[in-house]
């Protein structure tokens, strides 16, 4: 039986992937995780216990995590600070995290000699026109935007540097916007979906024309289960399900599929130096390694999603108005 260390398995792409290898493989998973605003232990409830441990801590905590990699045989990093309009707000916990911490299990990882594979993002590649015709590949040179991607980054060069320096046995994967059960309600769709559960109108950053290329999070964790099993050591891949969509025609599906008039949002203050479109070009990893994605069709990945949030109100409620109230305090 592999033991697998996931950090950041209590946040929202994390748990996916936690319930995605207790379902697909033999693997125990150990989740790091600090349970910060992001994190929720509820989202690892109903999982096996006798292969499943939760561990309480800061990957940035270098005796702690030398103990936790000296016990296990393959390590998954998720943990990180991950929303842009939060690094506008303070950035310190983004440097904090997605650097020191990245640096940190790097640092174990070598001591320990222990396979790694780290999960980032499109971001590092900054935006696209909506006009271009060119999608992100593992050769696009990296340009980020915000204080959030310059730190993932800076974390994947951190993990390039540690492979052709230490010779680390590294991959790392960069995948587009995410969607599905558990996403925190800070984030884009699950934000609108709770909105118009509790009767608020969804809001839209500037005139919403800004595109993302979303994929569901199960076909991001069979994607990574895929890298972790078959990809080659020192190896980039990029993970995309061709879902390109304007932000206008997700809020507009969105209330389409709660049955609420398809023009009933808000425009609001748009985020200071919006990125305008991600597209993921997936070839590598699916001629390379055989990759397909699950979800073909957005539109009910969407619906399952929404029914989801509907039929677990318990998980979100207690941080709705929280997250309304510091959104209204920079209208939006
Ligand atoms: P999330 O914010 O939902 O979860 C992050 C988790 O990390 C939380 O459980 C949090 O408690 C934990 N964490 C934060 N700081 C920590 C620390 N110092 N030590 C230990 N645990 C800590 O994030 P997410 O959306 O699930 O993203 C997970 C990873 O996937 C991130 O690395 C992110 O950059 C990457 N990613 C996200 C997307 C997306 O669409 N959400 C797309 C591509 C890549
Ligand atoms: O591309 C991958 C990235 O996707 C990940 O690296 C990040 O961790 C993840 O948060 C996500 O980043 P985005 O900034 O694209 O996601 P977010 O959900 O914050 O916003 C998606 C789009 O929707 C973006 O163009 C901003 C817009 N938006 C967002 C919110 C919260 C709105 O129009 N209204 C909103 O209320």
């Amino acid at each position: 039986m592999r033991r697998i260390l996931v950090t950041g398995g209590a946040g929202f792409i994390g748990s996916n992937f936690v319930h995605h290898v207790l379902a697909h493989t033999d693997d125990h998973v150990t989740v790091l995780d600090k349970l910060t605003y992001a994190g929720n232990l509820a989202s690892l409830e109903g999982l096996p216990v006798d292969r499943l441990d939760f561990v309480h801590g800061d990957i940035a905590d270098a005796v702690l995590v030398d103990d936790l990699f000296s016990r296990v045989d393959a390590v998954v990093h998720y943990a990180a600070e991950s929303h842009n309009d939060n690094s506008l707000h303070d950035p310190r916990p983004f440097v904090d995290t997605n650097i020191v911490g990245t640096y940190t299990l790097l640092e174990a990882a070598r001591k320990h000699d222990r396979r790694l594979h780290h999960i980032s993002t499109d971001e590092v590649y900054g935006d696209l026109e909506l006009d271009d015709p060119a999608r992100f590949t593992e050769q696009t040179p990296y340009n980020p935007s915000s204080p959030y991607s310059s730190t993932k980054a800076g974390s994947d060069l951190l993990v390039r540097a540690w492979v052709r320096s230490f010779g680390l046995r590294a991959t790392i994967s960069n995948c587009s916007n995410n969607y599905g059960p558990y996403q925190h309600i800070e984030k884009f769709i699950p934000r609108q979906i709770t909105s118009v559960i509790r009767g608020i109108r969804p809001k839209l950053y500037g005139a919403g024309e800004n595109v993302r290329d979303w994929i569901h999070a199960d076909d991001h964790s069979s994607a990574v289960l895929t890298i972790l099993d078959h990809g080659v050591v020192g190896e980039t891949y990029l993970i995309g399900a061709d879902g390109e969509r304007s932000n206008k025609d997700v809020v507009e599906l969105i209330l389409g599929l709660m049955g609420r008039p398809a023009d009933e949002y808000e425009h609001v203050t748009d985020r200071a130096g919006h990125d305008m479109r991600y597209a993921i070009d997936s070839t590598k990893l699916r001629t390379e390694l055989d990759w397909a994605p699950s979800f073909g069709n957005f539109e009910e990945g969407l619906a399952s999603t929404i029914a989801w949030y509907r039929d677990h109100e318990a998980w979100w409620a207690a941080s709705k108005d929280g997250v309304e109230a510091f959104y209204a305090s920079k209208g939006q």
